[in-house]
């Protein structure tokens, strides 16, 4: 096995951190797809993909490694939302959180020696700077406009685009 115990624990709880962003991420796009807002929706739906895959690249990094995945049990997400402007933030509160947890797998794997964890999650932490770059973005964005104008936002998403795969 070439990653330890403790790192095969916090990789599996990781997983349950991605799926539980994409759970998020689905309540949020449906919100804004109730909302007739559809460009917002198909960045949070696109957004649920990405974490989907984030928790993929864990699973498969594990299966390699010759660890045992383990898929945590995953709370609900939150389904209301009063405005916009809270559910965009609680995505930027999400994504900086999350940039957390992945420096604190980086520093494990760091106080392990363990060079091929690192080098796994070094593609996670750049992932993370485009993240909380593309959710502060938008989230200024949408408090530009205001709830009243939100279509603004549609029109901006439709013209512009945020890049949210990293690209
Ligand atoms: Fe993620
Ligand atoms: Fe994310």
């Amino acid at each position: 096995m070439l990653v330890s115990a403790k790192i095969v624990e916090a990789f599996n709880a990781q997983i349950g951190h991605e799926l539980g962003a994409s759970h998020q991420y689905l309540a949020i796009a449906s919100y804004f797809d109730n909302e007739d807002l559809s460009e917002l929706a198909a960045f949070f739906f696109r957004q649920a993909d990405e974490e989907r895959d984030h928790a993929m690249k864990f699973v498969r990094f594990l299966l390699e490694a010759d660890g045992q995945v383990r898929i945590p049990e995953i709370a609900a997400p939150k389904n209301e939302f009063g405005t916009a402007v809270e559910a965009v933030q609680a995505s930027l509160d999400w994504e900086k959180e999350v940039t957390q947890q992945i420096y604190d797998l980086v520093a494990l794997s760091q106080a392990e020696n363990n060079y091929i964890a690192q080098r796994f999650l070094d593609w996670f932490v750049t992932e993370q700077l485009e993240e909380v770059s593309t959710m502060s973005t938008l989230l200024g964005i949408v408090k530009r406009a205001g709830e009243g104008n939100l279509l603004y936002v549609e029109d901006y998403l439709s013209r512009h685009g945020i890049a949210a795969d990293g690209e």
